[in-house]
């Protein structure tokens, strides 16, 4: 935790909350852009009511299809464990890399909610950076240049060159064309400056690839780094939540010996043209 970001909330029941004491998380999440509820242990539907409460879901990688609990587990419905070059578990090393969600669809994601069911007795923590202060270290010089350039996005990209891309068909794929979005975004809930990048940032508008692809990865790089960025190691019931719209996150390895089940719900952009949105 520093200054401004990362926040652990406890005294409340997430099951059971009154408008009031929603209303004081979320400004409390405005400013602090990721809250931890230690051993909430919330069922599928309380998790689920939860999440509505900041907004509409976010539908899953099928259009059209309903939102759904993401399982992000190295282990089958049976909770027999999967070998690391099982598909679940070779798509899910992306998240080892930081981004944010869905920043490869038209509008990203505004808040996940993630929540520890299953997790090993060492490793396999989740990290966040906060993206404010990220863009607030940036020179001068940079801020200027990045103000107007606009980053390719896209699920192809980065799924490729980290794994599990088979996951969809050609035609999902052909709904998850690259998208673009500015470098520099303007969180509309606090007003403050963020950088808006990430692994499925694949390259700068009008810009040579192999050169602005290295220069987001540097950007990342410099950002993701204490004291702007909070580890947090899951105990079972946990959940969080994070603003994707200025926090940068990633997962940390752990024994693959060992089973580690998650589950998450997405809540889906604020604007309401939003087509993932359901
Ligand atoms: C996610 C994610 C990281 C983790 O659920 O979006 O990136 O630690 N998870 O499981
Ligand atoms: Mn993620």
């Amino acid at each position: 935790m520093t200054e401004s970001f990362g926040a652990v909330v406890s005294g409340v029941s997430l099951a059971a909350l009154s408008d009031n004491e929603f209303y004081a998380i979320e400004t409390a999440w405005f400013q602090y852009a990721v809250l931890l509820f230690p051993t909430q242990c919330l069922t599928e539907s309380e998790h689920f009511a939860f999440s509505k409460r900041f907004g509409r879901l976010e539908r899953g990688l099928q259009r059209g299809s309903r939102p759904s609990a993401a399982r992000i587990a190295n282990v089958d419905a049976n909770n027999r464990l999967l070998p690391p070059s099982s598909l679940p578990s070779r798509f899910n090393i992306g998240n080892s890399v930081w981004h944010t969600d869905s920043s490869y669809k038209s509008t990203a994601a505004k808040a996940s909610l993630l929540a520890a069911h299953l997790v090993p007795t060492t490793g396999g923590e989740t990290e966040w950076a906060d993206m404010r202060a990220g863009y607030d270290i940036l020179g001068d010089s940079m801020k200027v240049w990045l103000a107007d350039k606009v980053a390719v996005h896209s699920f192809r990209f980065s799924h490729a060159w980290h794994g599990g891309l088979e996951l969809l068909s050609d035609e999902d794929l052909a709904h998850l064309p690259p998208v673009k979005h500015p470098i520099i975004q303007v969180h509309p809930d606090s007003g403050r400056k963020i950088l808006f990048i990430g692994r499925h940032a694949s390259h700068i508008v009008g810009q040579p690839l192999p050169a602005s692809r290295k220069l987001l990865r540097q950007l990342t790089d410099q950002s993701a780094q204490p004291p702007r960025t909070w580890k947090h190691q899951w105990s079972p019931g946990d959940l969080v939540i994070w603003d994707n719209r200025c926090v940068l996150h990633r997962g940390h390895a752990f024994d693959p010996q060992q089973a580690r089940v998650m589950v998450r719900t997405t809540v889906a952009g604020d604007a309401p043209e939003n087509e993932w949105a359901a």
